[in-house]
C-alpha cells in the first residue's frame, strides 16, 4: 500500500475477527517498527507480545472500565520503555565511530552524557521515555495497517497494575498497550481531522 493510502486508512480498531494475528506478521512489523527514529538512536524500547489467556488478562484486568473491549482483541501488545536509557550505548557509539559519523571526542563525550541520564530524576525520564517511544509506536501503528492488521493506542490502564501481574522489571516503564486483531469490519468512519492549513504557520 502506498504511504498516502496507509496513513488515510489507519483508524482505532476495536472489534475483531476471531482470526490469529500470525507471528511471523508481528515479526515484519516490528523489523519496520525498529526503522523509527530516537534520541541518539538509543532505541530504549521494548514491546511485549501478549498471548497466553494469563498474559492477556493481565492487561485487560489493568485496564480502566471502558477499555474493557480489548479482551476481544486476539492478542495485546505492550510497549514499555527502558529507564535505564543508556541499554544500547556502546552499540549505538561503536556504529557511529565505525561509519564516522562522529569522532572519538564527541562519542566519549556523548558517552558521559548519556550514561549521566541513569541518575537523572522521574520528571527527566518521563519526558524522555514519552518521546522516545511514541515515534516507535506511530511507526507500529502505520505497518499493521500495512498488514491489514487493526489496533488502537490505548493508555487507560494502570501501570502499577499490568508492571505486578506481568513481573516486570523495575526499570521497564508501560507506556501503550495495543490490542491487535483482523478487524471485523474493513473501515471504519473518519473522525474530524484539523485542516492542514490550520496546523502550521510560517514565520
Ligand atoms: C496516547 C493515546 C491514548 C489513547 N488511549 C485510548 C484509550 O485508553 N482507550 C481508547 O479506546 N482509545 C484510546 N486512544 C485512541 C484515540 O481515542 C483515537 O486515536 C482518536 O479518537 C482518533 O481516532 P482514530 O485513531 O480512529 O483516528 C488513545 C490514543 C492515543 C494517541
Amino acid at each position: 500500500m502506498d504511504f498516502e493510502k496507509i496513513v488515510k486508512k489507519r483508524r482505532s480498531y476495536k472489534e475483531f475477527k476471531d482470526r490469529e494475528v500470525e507471528l511471523e506478521k508481528l515479526e515484519k512489523i516490528f523489523k519496520l517498527t525498529t526503522e523509527a527514529p530516537t534520541a541518539f538512536n538509543l532505541q530504549a524500547y521494548t514491546f511485549k507480545v501478549l498471548e497466553s489467556e494469563e498474559a492477556i488478562e493481565s492487561a485487560v484486568d489493568s485496564a480502566i472500565p471502558e477499555n474493557e473491549w480489548i479482551k476481544d482483541a486476539d492478542k495485546i501488545i505492550l510497549l514499555v520503555g527502558d529507564e535505564r536509557i543508556d541499554t544500547n550505548l556502546d552499540t549505538v557509539l561503536e556504529d557511529l565511530l565505525e561509519k564516522d559519523f562522529v569522532d572519538e571526542n564527541t562519542a566519549t563525550d556523548y558517552k558521559e552524557r548519556i550514561t549521566g541520564y541513569r541518575d537523572r530524576d522521574n520528571l527527566f525520564k518521563t519526558g524522555w521515555l514519552n518521546r522516545n517511544t511514541m515515534i516507535p509506536a506511530t511507526f507500529f501503528m502505520l505497518a499493521c495497517e500495512n498488514e491489514g492488521l487493526g489496533t488502537c493506542p490505548v493508555r487507560g490502564f494502570s501501570n502499577e497494575k499490568i508492571s505486578e501481574s506481568l513481573e516486570l522489571e523495575d526499570w521497564e516503564r508501560p507506556s501503550l498497550i495495543f490490542p491487535i486483531g483482523y478487524p471485523e469490519k474493513d473501515e471504519r468512519p473518519h473522525k474530524w481531522r484539523r485542516d492542514g492549513e490550520e496546523i502550521f504557520e510560517v514565520l
